[in-house]
């Protein structure tokens, strides 16, 4: 399946300078590794395991697991039996083992530019371990699930870190998303604590959290489910005294905040007297770490859960392995927290590894476009790690803004959330890397935990547009419309055989969507939604999904989420959602609306419309595009033949094969409709 010798011809080799010390120096070395990972996992990730700290040593099979469903319950184990922690892990083993305390485990850069500051790994243990014993005072046990909602900040650590210090599950909810998104992720984990901030800036933009916070908590209430206990870091006030003048201060500072005193409590009033000490809760390798919730092709979210040790193991590896950390590495992923890429690589996968990092609050493009060329200068950043959509918007202004900043330390790019189309690849590769740096194009998902398929900096040879090879313990397939495996060359949809630690364990409360959502379709196979090219040279080049899911500025959506929200306003009769392309955030939403007899469509509707998708779901789900749709293409059954649509879209004139088509007039009268501004 892996090619012998790495290729030679339109390849580019990986960077000279990082073979000297590499984890994995060359081609060989990973196949090597990769067949021994493969035939026997449990020696390969027990060699793992004995880096970490066990309270008890596992009793079963190193890696148990059931892809298929025609043979009984899906199930995945990893250590089963063994107890440990992972915060003990991330934090009092690099102090107290490897006398990391003094090291810097953040460098927290704000939106400003001129607010930072820095926790050490010996820091931040003691705060954590200090809101650990406030979240046991609230009554956090656990097993209970803790909501969060907060902005980029030390404390957003800090909060995850705490929950699993006591063996509470977190469910981060990134914080763009609606009041709505928030109340429906609540009453799905039925969490019992909610933690917030007051508010942040998103470049020049004040965003209330605590206001959209306590809309959701009354849309909890009105379901009747009451959460209990909020409690709201105090972040502009913090900040905002460092950075601005002495007006703005006394304006924020009397800035009124909605409070409920039976629910709110600040965060910092709740640390005062509160011990610095806290001894883990020990937890077996299969309990429940967090939830996180990704789009599903129903319309309901789906809550991925991952479990201790599996993810533990996988996220800390792949960090160590596909960025070739070393101990004097600066490493930025400008992800945030409240997706998956933050959880496993600005949070656990480095500090696991006892690295430094910056974590970093803004936007990429406030105050100006150089603002990240500024970051990765002013901390000498080694690895950086950051999204296709964030490369194609800053590569539209040019090489100027990057080259006013030294990037010298650079060593290794990573890339990640959608296939990266070959110009913005060479781009990121030429211009920000100089030629120096191999880009590592990962692709993985919520689910998988960690990266799947991905170049390995030193040893594997890229291909500009390509996720290369399986990481170590993976092992894709390419099946047929039929389900057959397909060899050589070839496309189809992209599948795993075998378990690896880090995928995920169930959907949260209800383990039959797990089952049919990634096992049904293919008996024996996870099935990753994405479709997948193999080339002549075994290199793996995914194409994008082949559900009803959309993919903008990297982060999943489900088109029958952002229908329900269009058609839940009363002029709407029937919506269907396609994908357009994008030159930046590579999809963008192309939405068709049927109105309810009597309606006229008209710039305001169209704005208001607009509106509710962001209001239901959040900013991310905006659509760009609204169509009047007075009917929709059909089958003589009522399916809507979104194949069609798509094209209609696109505006290409070639729909294909139309003899399923109910009513073939409507075709016309889409076309004549059409949304032909510029994208
Ligand atoms: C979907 C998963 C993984 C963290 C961010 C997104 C797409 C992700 C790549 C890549 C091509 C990619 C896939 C996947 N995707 N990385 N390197 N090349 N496509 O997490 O929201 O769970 O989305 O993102 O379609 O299925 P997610």
């Amino acid at each position: 399946m892996i090619p012998d010798k790495a290729p030679k011809e339109d390849v580019f080799h990986a960077g000279g300078a990082l073979k000297k010390n590499a984890h994995v120096p060359n081609f060989e070395n990973y196949k090597e590794l990769y067949l021994k990972s493969i035939e026997n996992p449990d020696e390969f990730w027990g060699d793992i395991a004995k880096d970490f700290y066990w309270k008890s040593k596992h009793t079963g099979q190193f890696l148990d697991y059931n892809f298929d469903v025609t043979k009984g319950e899906i199930y995945i184990k990893c250590m089963e039996g063994a107890t440990t922690n992972i915060c003990y892990n991330v934090l009092d083993r690099n102090v107290h083992e490897r006398k990391l305390g003094d090291k810097v485990a953040f460098y927290w850069e704000g939106n400003e530019p001129g607010d930072m500051m820095k926790v050490t790994y010996g820091e931040l243990l003691q705060q954590v371990c200090q809101f650990a014993n406030v979240l046991k005072s609230q009554g956090v046990k656990k097993g209970d699930r803790v909501s969060i909602y907060m902005p980029m900040v030390v404390e957003l650590v800090v909060a995850m870190l705490a929950c699993v210090r006591i063996g509470a599950v977190h469910s981060i909810v990134f914080a763009g998303f609606s009041a709505e998104s928030l109340c429906d992720r609540i009453l799905n984990s039925q969490c019992s604590l909610l933690i917030t901030a007051d508010g942040f800036y998103r470049g020049d933009k004040l965003i209330n959290l605590k206001v959209i916070a306590d809309d959701a908590l009354q849309k909890c209430r009105d379901q009747s489910f009451p959460v209990q206990r909020c409690i709201m870091l105090k972040h502009l006030a913090v900040n905002i005294q460092l950075s601005v003048s002495p007006s703005q201060i006394f304006c924020v500072w009397f800035r009124q905040v909605p409070w409920n005193p039976e629910v709110d409590q600040c965060w910092h009033s709740l640390l005062s007297g509160v011990s610095d000490e806290c001894e883990p809760e020990w937890c077996d390798s299969e309990d429940p770490l967090f939830i996180l919730y990704t789009s599903g092709s129903t319309g309901k979210p789906k809550g991925v859960l991952h479990t201790v040790s599996g993810y533990m193991l996988y996220v800390a590896t792949t960090f160590k392995l596909v960025f070739d950390y070393q101990p004097d590495d600066v490493y930025w992923c400008t992800a945030d927290i409240g997706w998956i890429t933050g959880h496993s690589y600005i949070t656990y996968g480095p500090l696991a590894n006892g690295a430094t990092s910056v974590l970093f609050e803004g936007l990429p493009t406030y105050p100006d476009v150089s603002r990240m060329w500024e970051i990765v200068d002013k901390y000498q950043v080694t690895k950086f790690y950051t999204a296709p959509t964030a490369i194609r918007l800053l590569m539209k202004y040019g090489s100027e803004p990057v080259q006013k900043y030294n990037r010298e330390s650079l060593k290794v790019l990573g890339t990640v959330g959608e296939p990266i189309n070959p110009e913005a690849w060479q781009w990121y590769y030429s211009v920000v890397g100089e030629k120096r740096c191999p880009v590592v194009d990962t692709f993985w998902q919520t689910e998988t935990g960690g990266h799947v398929l991905t170049p390995l900096p030193a040893a594997t040879p890229m291909k500009p547009g390509s996720a290369t090879f399986p990481f170590f313990g993976v092992v894709p397939a390419i099946l047929n419309e039929s389900g057959e495996e397909l060899e050589g060359p070839c496309e189809g949809y992209l599948v795993f055989k075998q378990a690896w630690p880090g995928v995920m364990r169930t959907v949260y409360g209800n383990h039959q969507r797990f089952e049919t959502t990634y096992f049904k379709k293919f008996p024996g196979y996870y099935v990753s939604g994405d479709g997948c090219r193999r080339d002549t040279d075994g290199y793996y080049w995914i194409t994008g999904r082949m559900d009803d899911m959309l993919n903008v500025s990297g982060h999943l959506l489900s088109t029958a989420e952002v229908e329900s929200a269009l058609g839940e306003h009363a002029a709407v009769a029937e919506a269907a959602v396609v994908s357009r392309l994008h030159p930046v955030k590579g999809e963008s939403l192309y939405c068709f609306v049927t109105l309810t007899d009597g309606v006229g469509f008209n710039r305001t509707l169209e704005a208001e419309l607009k509106k509710q998708v962001r209001e239901k779901i959040g900013a991310i789900a905006t659509p760009d595009f609204i169509q009047n749709a007075p009917s929709l293409p059909k089958t003589r059954s009522g399916k809507i033949m979104r194949r069609v649509l798509r094209k209609i879209a696109r505006n290409e004139r070639d729909l294909g094969d139309l003899s399923t088509l109910a009513d073939s007039s409507v075709i016309e009268q889409l076309f004549l409709n059409h949304c032909c501004g510029a994208v």
